[in-house]
């Protein structure tokens, strides 16, 4: 396995490439969310690389960038044992130069939901997955359903700017108790880590009306609200039951499919923002 950061460097070793060439974009703190990208990667494509890159560009003021968790030896010791042929990890000056003024925008789909809450968030993830496009040059790119309107945002740019690359979007992976995988888990104490689970379990419940009959959209977010606010260590920030492409919060699920999606802050004092979601899926085929 080949870790390069300079663009020479990366064309350089993306040129011995077999082809199909599988990206796995990430932000490293490896967990077995991205392993899943990885090994979905891994069987469908005959090169995989990963790149690791935390984008300052899609931090907003008082977000994480600085605590964001870091491990590099430990995101190339896993990222060899899966197989993976070549790792990018740029540095901000190599994907910023100095005078850098060219930005990504995707539109309607980036307004509500995250785009809502993180100004100039989608901005720079569309940005950077670009940059890392044109870089790697793959035939296919894998992103996890976590990121659910991340994946839908990638989808529409990726089309919009004719991109010829295969947008795979890879289903949730989540800990033993319900937990979907983030690297922000890290942020949780025991206390906090316990009381995340509420996301899930919300969900859950709300799938289960769905799954009985229930398509009235201010009544699956309201189970969410109820089961949230239980939780005296979560506080709601967000329910959305929306169309799963337009991204537009519905009253009835009169199609077939929803995405139920939601961010909970988790915590005492410090508090940690948390995502989550369910494709509402009558005859359960996911996104
Ligand atoms: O999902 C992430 O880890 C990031 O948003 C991505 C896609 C690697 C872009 O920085």
């Amino acid at each position: 396995m080949q870790t390069v950061t300079a663009f020479p460097d990366l064309r350089a070793a993306r040129a011995q490439l077999l082809e199909p060439v599988g990206l796995v974009p990430t932000m490293g703190y490896l967990h077995e969310g991205h392993l899943s990208l990885v090994r979905r990667a891994r069987t469908e494509c005959a090169s995989v690389v990963a790149s690791i890159f935390v984008n300052p560009t899609q931090f907003g003021p008082g977000e994480d960038l600085a605590a964001y968790p870091r491990d590099l030896p430990s995101d190339q010791r896993l990222l060899e044992s899966e197989g993976v042929d070549l790792v990018w990890t740029p540095t901000p000056e190599v994907m910023y130069p100095e005078g850098f003024q060219t930005w990504v925008t995707v539109e309607e789909v980036t307004q509500p939901l995250e785009g809502a809450r993180r100004p100039g968030h989608f901005r720079g993830v569309t940005t950077i997955v670009a940059k890392l496009f044109n870089g790697v040059l793959p035939q296919r790119a894998y992103f996890g359903q976590k990121d659910a309107q991340q994946a839908r945002v990638i989808q529409q740019m990726t089309r919009d700017l004719n991109f010829p690359i295969q947008i795979v979007v890879c289903p949730i992976v989540r800990e033993a108790d319900g937990l979907a995988m983030s690297s922000r888990n890290t942020y949780l104490d025991p206390d906090e880590r316990r009381a995340a689970t509420v996301l899930h379990h919300a969900l859950t419940q709300a799938q289960a009306a769905f799954d009985s009959g229930e398509r009235d959209a201010n009544v699956l977010r309201a189970i969410v609200t109820r089961i949230v606010g239980e939780e005296p260590l979560a506080a709601l920030q967000y329910v959305s039951c929306a169309h799963p492409e337009t991204l537009e919060e519905l009253e009835t699920i009169a199609g077939d499919r929803a995405l139920l999606s939601m961010a909970v802050y988790v915590g005492k004092t410090r508090k940690t923002r948390l995502i989550d979601n369910v494709v509402l899926d009558s005859d359960a085929q996911g996104l």
